[in-house]
């Protein structure tokens, strides 16, 4: 199975600084960088245009950071899934931390939009993960495994779905997960993918990835890739973090 390194861009990159990462890094790659690899970027939504063009007739998989639950009408301000597909998105991320933590989101919104995104045949990239405090009171697996319950429930399990762990005191922290932590949550979270009858996913981490810490994160059983903010920046460290392979 090819392993998946998606870059997430938060509230960074203008749509010229998108261009010319999107030219940077189809120059630096060759058709031998997707043989065991997909690359996704999830840019913020003034450049997902540029994205869009940039990559196009590429391999590169793109699509927005959050998307409304209604597609269109009434919704000043909001992000539409079928706008994004007209962009030619064929992922979205959804739920991620940072959406949970400043914007309210909760796991029946989370799971809206992941049925929206099936309902369409957009690749739902779901974030799950614990906070500190939930991790000091043992609390990891209860919590991930509630995240995924609430946001999967009705899901059609026979289709593709990408669930990234992210412990939240990982995110932007420069603090990683050590291994044997990835290893036992990640274990964890295959069992219940399987033991809820999903038939094809991907577990991805995320939290400080980086060049130096990723060979040894890819190489834990049920880590399929890596959901990279800060170091997804720069093409340079991207490729550095993809070409742990
Ligand atoms: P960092 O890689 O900057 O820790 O961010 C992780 C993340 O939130 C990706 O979605």
């Amino acid at each position: 199975m090819k392993k998946i390194f998606a870059a997430n861009w938060k509230l960074n990159k203008t749509p010229d600084q998108a261009t010319a990462f999107a030219q940077d890094f189809l120059a630096k790659t060759s058709g031998n960088f997707f043989e065991n690899k997909e690359a996704f970027i999830f840019p913020q939504n003034f450049s997902l245009d540029a994205v869009s063009r940039g990559f196009k007739s590429s391999k590169v998989q793109f699509g927005p950071q959050q998307i409304h639950t209604e597609t269109k009408g009434a919704f000043t301000g909001e992000n539409s899934l079928d706008l994004a597909k007209s962009l030619g998105s064929q992922i979205c991320l959804i739920g991620h931390s940072e959406r949970r933590q400043f914007f309210a989101e909760a796991n029946p919104l989370i799971n809206k939009k992941v049925l929206l995104c099936q309902s369409t045949d957009v690749l739902p990239v779901l974030c799950i993960g614990e906070s500190l405090e939930q991790r000091q009171k043992n609390e990891t697996l209860k919590v991930c495994f509630e995240q995924l319950e609430t946001a999967l429930a009705g899901v059609d399990t026979a289709k593709r779905i990408v669930v990234a762990y992210e412990p939240v005191w990982a995110i932007g922290t420069g603090q990683v997960a050590t291994l044997d932590q990835v290893k036992e949550v990640h274990a964890e979270l295959y069992k219940k993918m399987t033991s809820l009858n999903f038939k094809n996913f991907q577990l991805l981490y995320g939290g400080s990835v980086k060049a130096d810490n990723a060979k040894d994160l890819i190489s834990i059983a049920h880590v399929d890739g890596f959901l990279i903010g800060g170091a997804s920046l720069e093409v340079a460290s991207f490729l550095d973090i993809c070409n742990c392979l």
